[in-house]
């Protein structure tokens, strides 16, 4: 099955890189200007499920732009066949392909492949998590003063849900430095080489974060919620970490839930 990931994110990839520039269709989605869709980002998907369904027609799948098509099988596999869609209609060639493969619940298996830099990111549960077939860790950094953070928006950032705006204010004044790349597992997989020390998001869904938090997890790193609890790729909220500033970061972020900021609606 991780063969299989592999290949069909390959092909996913180079699909996205051709793509770049000939887009025809952008549409929004879920009513919100800010999110969008391309014709693109539904072929990928249906590239990605074509190749798996050829092998496994049995499986279930959760996919973003299909949803989810539930065979009863003991296994799922969760797609992002195009993260990074607004860097991706911006023709900023920083985006992703996201495959993950859940067994009764469990995520055992993962993908992350930036076809722009040719990283692939591989994972097996209890095998360790690697980078082009090397082996990847998280950073041995414990100072946040030493820690490059990395976050991301959602698309409803302007109703600034959970807070959002606050913890990135807190957050920017006690890190060395914070980015927003656009591809949620992209951030994740970087989280897991040891790039940057740790990444928190306010709403995600299990496609964004399924493979990149295995990643993160069998990298050495932790991955919880924001008040430092066990989650899962079901619960929203992301911390992920190298381990050793986790605990840092949940204070930051308990700090910033109880404190309000202006949004555009307030
Ligand atoms: C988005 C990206 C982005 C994150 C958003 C996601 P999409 O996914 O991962 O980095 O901040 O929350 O929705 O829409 O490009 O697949
Ligand atoms: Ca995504
Ligand atoms: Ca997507």
């Amino acid at each position: 099955m991780i063969r299989l990931a592999i290949e069909a994110a390959l092909e996913a990839g180079k699909f996205l890189k051709q793509s770049v520039g000939n887009i025809k269709t952008v549409e929004t989605k879920l009513g919100q200007e800010t999110n969008l869709v391309t014709e693109i980002d539904k072929k990928s998907e249906e590239l990605i499920i074509g190749m798996i369904r050829n092998k496994y027609p049995d499986h279930d799948f959760l996919a973003e732009e299909s949803g989810s098509h539930d065979r009863k099988s003991e296994y799922r596999w969760i797609i992002d066949p195009l993260d990074g869609t607004l860097n991706f209609t911006h023709g900023v060639p920083l985006y992703s392909v996201s495959i993950a493969v859940e067994r009764r619940g469990e995520i055992v298996a993962g993908v992350v492949y930036e076809p722009n830099l040719g990283e692939l990111f591989t994972v097996e549960k209890g095998k360790g998590a690697l980078l082009n077939q090397k082996p990847i860790r998280v950073s041995k950094v414990d100072r946040l003063i030493e820690s490059m953070l990395v976050t991301g928006f959602p698309y409803t950032i302007r109703d600034n849900p959970n807070n959002a705006v606050q913890h990135f204010v807190n957050m920017l004044m006690k890190a060395q430095g914070i980015r927003r790349l656009g591809s949620a597992a992209v951030d994740l997989a970087y989280v897991a080489c040891g790039r940057f020390e740790g990444f928190w998001e306010v709403s995600l869904s299990p496609w964004d974060m399924a493979a990149g938090v295995l990643l993160v997890q069998e990298a050495g790193g932790r991955f919880t919620d924001f008040r430092g609890s066990a989650s899962s790729v079901y619960g929203k909220q992301v911390l992920a970490t190298n381990g050793l500033i986790h605990d840092a970061l949940v204070g930051i972020l308990e700090r910033g839930f109880s404190e309000g900021v202006a949004t555009s609606r307030s």
